[in-house]
């Protein structure tokens, strides 16, 4: 068995064969390395630009929010999968916060709430709006974030929004 590392969020998976994707981020297969070739976003030290910290405050603010509607979501369905699909969605939103605090080495603000509909088809609706957002915000991010780092880690958040549309 061998150590898996992420490279955007640093988690680590155990297993054969690297993960789909990663189980804690999102992140594709492409993010995902073998222990000791793994470096990390969230463990640079490189100071960054102000642009780039209103982005990830930015990132922030809407993973928080999309975390806290998520967990509404899940709440408010009385569908089993509809609702592990929410738990998962939120833990994976969170996640994205996580990375965020660690970049802005900043302590993780005080939860949200935030209301939905109680109809699940409302809220798939509002899913698909929400992760469309946030995959072109990202993908704006990662091209106008002058560190590569941040770059690589807005690309690898944008293909994770993505991937949760589908
Ligand atoms: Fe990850
Ligand atoms: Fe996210």
């Amino acid at each position: 068995m061998k150590t898996w590392i992420c490279e955007i969020c640093g988690d680590a998976y155990l297993g054969d064969e690297a993960p789909h994707s990663c189980p804690f981020c999102g992140a594709r297969r492409a993010f995902i390395k073998v222990g000791e070739q793994a470096n990390p976003v969230v463990l640079s030290t490189d100071e960054l630009s102000s642009e780039t910290k209103s982005y990830i405050q930015e990132t922030l603010e809407l993973e928080l929010r999309a975390n806290a509607i998520y967990t509404c979501m899940a709440e408010a369905s009385k569908d089993y999968e509809v609702i592990k699909m929410y738990r998962r969605l939120a833990r994976v939103e969170m996640e994205h916060a996580v990375i965020c605090t660690k970049l802005l080495k900043i302590a993780m603000p005080e939860a949200h709430t935030e209301i939905c509909s109680q109809q699940d088809v409302e809220n798939f609706k509002q899913t698909v709006e929400l992760e469309e957002h946030a995959s072109s915000l990202y993908a704006d991010f990662a091209r106008r974030s002058v560190e590569k780092h941040i770059r690589i880690m807005f690309t690898a958040l944008n293909q994770a929004e993505m991937d949760h549309i589908t």
